[in-house]
């Protein structure tokens, strides 16, 4: 289980802007965002944990909201170190791997996470590197003092990482000595733990001054984006016949002999409906959200049961790409409804009317909806993420 702590506390003093830079926009979007981004989106990591200054604390976790991974918004220290050391203690027990990523490298590609994830497993540390190209030169006052042999020379990025267990003993062992390093590689190095180079990535770079902005919205706008997910849930009802209950279906009230049988308005249709998305979310079931044995839903509309699954999809960052429905009933006729039924889901679901679809069916007088007793209804839903 992969946990990351963003270092997120620092004054962005050379970016010299009012704001701090993790709020600057890229291509329509916040550094900050970007970065959580990318690590809500890998399947290995578990917990994000972001460290952040009291300045900027609250606005933080306002953006940290919107990411299910993000466990915990902690409060960074006065070095980078020291943030990292209090984004590592907010990791559960059960954490055994941890990556340190820069909250202002938004550029990091789910590639570039998975290789040092797997890295770390297989040999215990990781960090990115680039070897140095140009030929580097020590100075004193401005005068060349030295040329620095370039061979075996890194330039390193983030994330880096380690067991948790190593990390903690390592930043355990250095006690103050922590605050002068300015990565987590530093960290390991310092108790003698080999540390592994990966490579890392000329995209990966770190906004640290307002001309970096342009650079990063190139590659950005340059680099594929990583595919969606695609993710797909099927639901279905039956509701019963009987005398004395208005019929509703789709959202619509239909004027009809009978009606159906249930706690709600026992509309199978939007119940078929709720259960295709939640299950394409793997959020469970319409039973488990909106229980029969809870008196406040009884005859509760289920439109509204559509409308808080939907927010439920938003929140957990899902977009519904169509739904299709099939409603199997003998009477009565759905064909002069369908219209009506598609602006109410597509408004229910806040999409548009070409991503719902209904279909209608009876059974050939076979079985239960062939003899009039019921209606049974099919969902199907697919999700991007
Ligand atoms: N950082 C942190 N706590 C600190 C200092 C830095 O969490 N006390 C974080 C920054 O927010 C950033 C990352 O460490 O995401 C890398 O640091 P850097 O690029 O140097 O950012 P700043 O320190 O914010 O910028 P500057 O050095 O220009 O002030
Ligand atoms: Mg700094």
């Amino acid at each position: 289980m992969v946990g990351v702590v963003i270092p997120a506390a620092g004054q962005g003093s050379r970016f010299g802007s009012a704001e701090n830079k993790l709020f600057a926009s890229l291509a329509g979007r916040t550094v900050l965002e970007h970065t959580l981004t990318a690590f809500e989106n890998h399947d290995d990591v578990q917990w994000i944990v972001v460290a952040a200054s009291m300045r900027e604390l609250e606005r933080i976790k306002d953006i940290s909201l919107k990411y299910s991974k993000v466990l915990k918004v902690v409060e960074g220290g006065e070095s980078r170190q020291e943030s990292v050391l209090c984004g590592l203690k907010a990791l559960p027990d059960d954490c055994e791997i941890v990556l340190v990523h820069d909250a202002a490298r938004p550029l990091i590609s789910q590639h570039l996470i998975s290789v040092v994830i797997d890295t770390i497993r297989a040999e215990g540390s990781a960090v990115p590197g680039i070897p140095i190209r140009d030929t580097v030169k020590r100075s004193n006052n401005g005068v060349v003092t030295e040329t620095v042999p370039r061979d075996n020379l890194w330039a390193v990025q983030t994330p880096q990482g380690a067991r948790r267990e190593t990390l903690l003993s390592a930043f355990n062992t250095l006690g103050a000595r922590i605050r002068e390093m300015t990565d987590e590689a530093s960290v390991l190095e310092a108790i003698g733990f080999p540390v592994h180079i990966v490579g890392g990535e000329v995209s990966n770079l770190k906004l640290t001054v307002q001309e970096d902005i342009p650079r990063m919205e190139f590659y950005l706008m340059t680099t594929p984006r990583t595919p969606a997910t695609y993710r797909t849930g099927m639901g279905y009802d039956v509701h019963q016949f009987v005398e004395s209950r208005e019929l509703w279906l789709g959202g619509v009230h239909i004027p009809h002999t009978l009606g159906l049988k249930g706690h709600s308005d026992a509309d199978a249709a939007l119940h078929a409906l709720c259960d295709a998305l939640l299950g394409g979310a793997g959020l469970g079931d319409i039973g488990v959200l909106f229980p029969d044995t809870d008196p406040a839903h009884k005859n509760r509309a289920s439109m509204e049961f559509v409308q808080e699954t939907a927010d439920m999809l938003k929140r957990n960052g899902w977009k519904i790409e169509n739904v299709d429905l099939t409603i199997l009933a003998e009477a009565p006729k759905i064909g002069p409804w369908r219209s009506l039924m598609i602006d109410r889901i597509a408004s229910g679901l806040q999409v548009g009317r070409d991503r719902v679809n209904i279909k209608a069916t009876t059974s050939e007088k076979l079985g239960f909806v062939g003899r009039s007793e019921g209606i049974a209804c099919w969902a199907i839903a697919t999700l991007s993420r």
